[in-house]
């Protein structure tokens, strides 16, 4: 598990999202402050959508926001389970983010020639200011599988054979996650409790293998929180 990790145990995954979404704007009005830009990790999956939900009720230098996704998987742009179209529909269609500033994961052109597309977007965002995070009941988090073999100094990994369906998909790897300011994973639910136990015991999970210089938070609900 990560040293420098800070664990925000919640009553409920309702208090968990308010407080996350509390978290994230007001590193939204640091990162804006000091550089007029908030480069914003977006997290795939169900949890995160409590939390986008909150955000798209909030005030917000929203033309200043710059979106970007930890992982896609591979189906048509408007395929119901993209994670793109779940953040489509319950945030950035309802703030004012700038199209040209909302970057989507161009996963319907398949692994490879998405992933080596996304390469580039990476590469040119450069440190981001807050990554957000949610973990599966093995341990994964984005689309980094236990067992799964990547070049760890890619920025964007292609994904095959995923235990979580759709079996392709693309995922900015550890390395780059890790290159943040700020990371919040949103961890709720009963069925998390084992892999959370594991991962606070040491247990070499994709989950621990995110490291940024910075402490990472947390947050998590009671359901899911059982030492
Ligand atoms: C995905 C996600 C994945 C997700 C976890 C937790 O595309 O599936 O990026 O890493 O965060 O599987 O999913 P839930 O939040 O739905 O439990």
């Amino acid at each position: 598990m990560q040293q420098n990790s800070r664990w925000h145990t919640l009553e409920t995954a309702e208090d968990v999202a308010f407080a996350a979404c509390r978290h994230i704007l007001n590193a939204a009005d640091s990162a804006v402050s000091a550089r007029r830009k908030f480069k914003l990790v977006l997290a795939g999956g169900s949890t995160p959508e409590k939390v986008y939900r909150l955000l798209a009720g909030s005030n917000a230098n929203w033309a200043n926001w710059h979106i970007y996704y930890g992982d896609e998987r591979c189906l048509p742009a408007d395929h119901k389970d993209r994670n793109s179209l779940m953040a489509t529909q319950v945030l950035l269609d309802k703030v004012a983010v700038p199209a040209e500033q909302i970057f989507t994961m161009p996963a319907e052109l398949g692994p490879e020639v998405a992933a080596e597309r996304y390469r580039q977007t990476v590469a040119e965002a450069g440190m981001f200011d807050m990554v957000l995070l949610g973990m599966g009941e093995d341990g994964h988090t984005a689309s980094l599988f236990p067992g799964h073999q990547h070049q760890q100094d890619e920025l964007v990994h292609a994904v095959y054979n995923s235990p979580k369906p759709p079996p392709e998909r693309i995922s900015i790897s550890a390395k780059a996650l890790s290159n943040t300011r700020e990371l919040i994973f949103l961890i709720t639910g009963a069925n998390k409790q084992e892999a959370v136990n594991q991962w606070r015991s040491g247990q070499d999970l994709p989950v621990a293998g995110i490291t940024p210089e910075n402490p990472i938070d947390i947050y998590i609900d009671n359901a899911a929180y059982k030492p």
